[in-house]
């Protein structure tokens, strides 16, 4: 509710000039050190899921931290999506741009049953390059991807477009 969105702007600290000039940083840990606001963001991502998810999937390494607590609210199974070279493998991987260069996700896609439905949860929506990547990954593997939830979305950097056809849930949204 309203009660818990005040108390997420009270507790998501905006770092100036983090990890680069010029880019604002969203610093969630005051509000996963706060017992109450923890737990309240974990069951309000929960509850604005629609319809049932056999899958929840987080991003390396902020998007674990929300993602699993989901997955177990909603009586789902875990997916790490790690950087590249963490998973010993066979591993299913997805390239995406960055500022300067590239990077890969992947994940073991023996533990991603075809026509799975999977629900991806990180902390910020900024550009969409991370979990458009994710959601190619789970595409590749045969999975559905039913939903995308996340704490923050940086609206000025238009990430839900790279999204478009997808449902994408955020609990804040910064213009
Ligand atoms: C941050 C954030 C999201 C992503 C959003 O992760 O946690 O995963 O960036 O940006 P995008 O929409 O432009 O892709 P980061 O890659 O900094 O790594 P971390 O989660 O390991 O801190
Ligand atoms: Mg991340």
């Amino acid at each position: 509710g309203d009660a818990l969105i005040t108390r997420m702007h009270e507790l998501i600290r905006d770092v100036p000039d983090f990890p680069s000039p010029g880019v604002g940083f969203k610093d969630i840990t005051p509000l996963l050190a706060d017992a109450k606001a923890f737990a309240g963001v974990v069951e309000e991502i929960a509850s604005r899921v629609d319809g049932p998810v056999d899958l929840v999937a987080g991003t390396e390494a902020r998007g674990f931290i929300l993602a699993a607590p989901v997955a177990v609210a909603l009586g789902a199974g875990f997916v790490p999506v790690r950087k590249h070279g963490k998973l010993p493998g066979p591993t299913a991987a997805e390239e995406y741009a960055l500022e300067y260069g590239t990077a890969t996700v992947e994940v073991h896609p023996f533990t991603v049953p075809r026509g799975a439905r999977v629900l991806i949860v990180d902390d910020v929506l900024a550009t969409g390059g991370t979990a458009g990547a994710t959601i190619r990954l789970f595409e590749h593997c045969g999975a559905q991807v039913v939903g995308l939830s996340f704490l923050v979305e940086l609206e000025f950097l238009h990430g839900r477009d790279v999204l478009a056809g997808h449902r994408v849930e955020s609990l804040l949204a910064v213009s």
